[in-house]
C-alpha cells in the first residue's frame, strides 16, 4: 500500500495583479447585467418558491458582498450606499449581521430596480477608481476578497438564469428568456451506447494545486485511496431516462433512497422539473422556451435521489467525487456559457467517442458523496469562513459545471453542493460502476 500524504493547511496562492483584477472587475460586473437586460422590471421582482431568489436581489447581493467585506471594511472615505441594505442583502453572513429572511425576497418592492442599479453603480465607481489607483488606498489584502468577490458574482450568475427559469416555468405563458436553436428534429436520432472508462485503484491527489483561485472547500490537497471503477463516458440522455420511465421507475419503492421516496409519493413527482405532457409527447421548458424534448440531450433537472434510482434501475451506481476528479483529471476544461447564446447541454456523441466527453459545460453531476470536508480543512477566519464550511452537512456534492456555469469558474476540483431533492439547477447523470 503507497504512503498517504499527510494534507496540510497551508496553500500558496498566488496574488492576481491588480490590473488583471480590474479587467475581471469590469468584465464579470458588466457581464451579470447583460443577463438581466432580456428581462423586463416585473420580471426583477418575482420568487417562485423559496430557494429562487428575485433577479433584482442577486443583482443587490453581489453588490452587498463587494461593500461589505470590500469597501466597508476598510476603504478609506467610503459611504455605504443606504445602510438598510446591510441587513436586507445579506444572505446568510452572521457574522456580519441580521438577514432578512430568504423565503421573503420576493415581497420587497423596494428598492426598485432602477434604485438596484444605481446602487450597483455607485459600488462599481468606488471600486474601479480603487482598482485604477485613482482614489486613497486600501490594503492589498483586500485584493483576494475581491477576486472571491468576483468569484461569487460567478455563481450568481447561474443562480440568476436558473432562477429566472423557474419563475418563467411558473408562467403558463412560457416565456422566453433567449431565443435559441429548436431541439434536433428527429424523435430516434441515434446515439453511441455509453462506453465505459476503466480506472485502476490507486492512490490519487484530490482538492486544489496550484496557485490560482479555489475555494476553500477545495483544500487541503490529500491523498486518497481510489479503488478501481468505470465511469460512463457520457451523460444520460433524455431518451435513456425516458426508458426508466417507461420501467416503472417512478413506481417501484425498491429503486428508491427511503426520502426520495417520499418525496415522489407526496409531490407526484413523475419526471425531471420542467417536463411538461403535452397532447401524449414529452416537453421541456428551457430558457428558449416549450420545446418538444430532445431525446439525445442529456436528461437535465434531476434531483440526487432521481439520478440514484436511475443507477439502480440500471445496477451501477453513481460516480464517488473522488473518482469524478480521478475520471476528468486529462479532461480539457471547457466551457459554452453564453458564447453561443444559448443555455443547453451538448447532445450526446452518435458515434463512439474516445474518452469522456460532457464532463464541463453541460450539467452539473451529482455525485455520491456528501459534502463534507477535507481532512484537515479549516474555514478561513472571519465571517467569510461561513461561505462555504458551515454548509457541509445534509448536502451532496456536484461536479463538472453546467452550461450555465462561466468558463473561468469551471475547475476540475470545483466542489457545488445541493440537497439531494433539488432540482432546479443544471442538474444531470454519469454512472460508474
Ligand atoms: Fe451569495
Amino acid at each position: 500500500m503507497p504512503q498517504l500524504n499527510t494534507p496540510k493547511q497551508e496553500r500558496t496562492v498566488e496574488p492576481i495583479s491588480v490590473g488583471e483584477l480590474a479587467d475581471a472587475y469590469t468584465h464579470i460586473r458588466r457581464f451579470t447585467e447583460s443577463l438581466a437586460a432580456p428581462l423586463e422590471t416585473e420580471d426583477y421582482v418575482v420568487q417562485s418558491m423559496p430557494d429562487v431568489s428575485p433577479t433584482r436581489w442577486h443583482l443587490a447581493h453581489t453588490t452587498w458582498f463587494l461593500e461589505t467585506f470590500v469597501l466597508g471594511d476598510g476603504a478609506p472615505g467610503y459611504k455605504p450606499f443606504d445602510p438598510a441594505f446591510t441587513e436586507l442583502f445579506n444572505s446568510y453572513y452572521n457574522a456580519v449581521g441580521q438577514q432578512f429572511p430568504r423565503d421573503r425576497r420576493g415581497l420587497l418592492s423596494r428598492p426598485t430596480v432602477r434604485e438596484v442599479f444605481a446602487y450597483r453603480k455607485h459600488v462599481d465607481d468606488h471600486m474601479s477608481e480603487w482598482l485604477a489607483g485613482d482614489g486613497p488606498g486600501m490594503a492589498p489584502e483586500k485584493l483576494p476578497i475581491v477576486e472571491l468577490g468576483l468569484h461569487h458574482e460567478q455563481q450568481h450568475q447561474e443562480l440568476i438564469l436558473t432562477d429566472i427559469k423557474h419563475v418563467f416555468s411558473c408562467n403558463p405563458l412560457h416565456p422566453i428568456y433567449r431565443p435559441g436553436a429548436t431541439a434536433r428534429d428527429g424523435v430516434s436520432q441515434p446515439v453511441a451506447p455509453i462506453e465505459w472508462i476503466h480506472h485502476d485503484e490507486g492512490v490519487r491527489r484530490i482538492g486544489y494545486v496550484g496557485g490560482g483561485f479555489s475555494h476553500d472547500n477545495e483544500h487541503p490537497a490529500h491523498d486518497e485511496l481510489v479503488h478501481d471503477f468505470d465511469i460512463a463516458n457520457r451523460l444520460i440522455t433524455n431518451g435513456e431516462y425516458l426508458q426508466f420511465m417507461a420501467g416503472g421507475g417512478y413506481e417501484r419503492s425498491e429503486l428508491w433512497l427511503s426520502d426520495g421516496w417520499a418525496t415522489v409519493r407526496d409531490q407526484g413527482r413523475r419526471a425531471p422539473l420542467y417536463w411538461v405532457e403535452r397532447d401524449g409527447a414529452w416537453h421541456e421548458f428551457t430558457l428558449s422556451g416549450l420545446r418538444p424534448l430532445d431525446p439525445t440531450e442529456p436528461v437535465c433537472h434531476v434531483s440526487y435521489y432521481e439520478a440514484d434510482a436511475y443507477a439502480r434501475f440500471f445496477g451501477v451506481y453513481l460516480p464517488r467525487e473522488n473518482a469524478w476528479e480521478t475520471a476528468a483529471a486529462d479532461v480539457p476544461l471547457e466551457g459554452r456559457f453564453a458564447e453561443d447564446g444559448h443555455f443547453h447541454p451538448r447532445p450526446a456523441p452518435r458515434t463512439g467517442a474516445t474518452g469522456p466527453v460532457q464532463m464541463f459545460g453541460d450539467l452539473w453531476e451529482w455525485t455520491c458523496s456528501p459534502y463534507v470536508a477535507y481532512p484537515g480543512y479549516r474555514p478561513q477566519p472571519g465571517a467569510l469562513g461561513e461561505y462555504n464550511g458551515k454548509f457541509m452537512v445534509n448536502q451532496m456534492t456536484l461536479r463538472g459545471g453546467s452550461c450555465a456555469t462561466p468558463l473561468t469558474h469551471i475547475r476540475r476540483t470545483y466542489r457545488n453542493f445541493f440537497p439531494p431533492n433539488a432540482r432546479w439547477q443544471f442538474t444531470g447523470i454519469r454512472l460508474a460502476r
